[in-house]
């Protein structure tokens, strides 16, 4: 069911339409200037569904992330005469969102914005919240602004051509908006497998929508990541340091961390009793639960050089129950002692 949500933030207001064809990008854009942001794959699937603009295509993967790509693309809107009364539409994955929304907010000091998310993460979590930004070298998302998109068009068609892996990995997120705003997620996905949720259209609609609702709600109340918004951070702070160290999907790096916040969450005598044993049978049955036996030293390191860290304590996105998150700050130690007799 199409529907249009509206996001407002001190860096600006974006209308989310969600179940909404491509053939609104041409009022939208409303007669302007108009050039399109994709990559090779999307391009190749999905090109002749845009409306007739300029278009940029680059490579897929996140090697885009950089200073250099975003030159390039500096010189490509100076070639196409793009100023700043001109809309770049960037239309793919977190890769082409973050770059877009980088390149947009800094070419002449800002031009028009808008997404069009073609997979499941980006439709639920990196098309929504105006954060964007480049890597350097190793540094993930090291230089960027927060600047929210005027519009985030959200057609869950693209998610036909979405690879299964891929699919599975944006579930995670799903998960965990479950997990820490919208309990019903959790009701929706249980006892579903990936291809089930993938070929149901009104669930997946409704799980898209619940999930937009959720990260609008939690961005709405914080913007900059000091506050509520660091909920969001929920299994990330572990997970990253799994994903610098395992070749995993960042869905199941996420999951993982998700397993391990559960895990002390339950640890600390903060988690209602039954709610890990759903997480874990949702998970499994998503195919989320990743194979590994990390290093948690190691994974301890990495994450006690996170940027996220504050003095020698680590802020732990924890959970109560479902919808009811803590923040708890604990030190590499505490973390490791925690762990020590489980399987994580
Ligand atoms: N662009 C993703 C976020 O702001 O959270």
């Amino acid at each position: 069911m199409q529907k249009e949500y509206s996001l407002h933030s001190r860096c600006g207001s974006s209308r989310i339409f969600l179940d909404e064809g491509l053939e609104r990008l041409g009022p939208l854009a409303g007669g302007r200037r108009t050039v399109l942001l994709t990559d090779e794959r999307v391009h190749a699937l999905h090109g002749e569904r845009f409306p007739e603009m300029e278009v940029i295509s680059i490579p897929q993967g996140e090697q885009a992330k950089s200073l250099g790509r975003a030159t390039l693309l500096y010189q490509e809107m100076i070639r196409h005469k793009m100023d700043k009364a001109s809309l770049l539409i960037a239309a793919g994955g977190g890769v082409v969102t973050d770059l877009g929304g980088f390149v947009a907010s800094t070419y002449q000091r800002g031009m028009g914005l808008g997404f069009v998310p073609t997979t499941l993460l980006a439709m639920v979590d990196a098309a929504l919240g105006g954060k964007n930004g480049v890597n350097l070298g190793e540094y993930k998302n090291m230089v960027g602004t927060i600047r929210q998109p005027e519009f985030v068009l959200i057609d869950p068609s693209f998610l036909q051509t979405l690879p299964r892996k891929e699919f599975i990995s944006g579930l995670a997120e799903v998960v965990k908006y479950g997990l820490i705003s919208d309990p019903a997620i959790l009701d929706l996905l249980e006892g579903k497998d990936a291809d089930e949720v993938a070929l149901d259209g009104d669930l997946l609609a409704e799980i898209i929508d619940r999930s937009v609702q959720a990260k609008i709600k939690v961005v709405e109340e914080d913007e900059d990541d000091s506050g509520v918004r660091r909920i969001l951070n929920f299994g990330h702070t572990y997970g990253h340091g799994i994903e610098r160290l395992h070749d995993l999907s960042h869905g199941r790096a996420v999951a993982y961390g998700m397993m391990v916040a559960l895990a002390l969450s339950e640890k600390l005598g903060l988690l209602e009793t039954g709610v890990r044993e759903k997480a874990m049978r949702i998970l499994r049955q998503l195919e989320l639960i990743p194979d590994i036996q990390p290093d948690r030293e190691r994974v301890m390191e990495i994450i006690a050089r996170d940027k996220k860290r504050r003095g020698d304590r680590i802020a732990f996105v924890l959970l109560r129950r479902p919808g009811v998150t803590e923040i708890v700050p604990l030190t590499p130690e505490e973390i490791a002692g925690h762990l020590e007799d489980t399987d994580l």
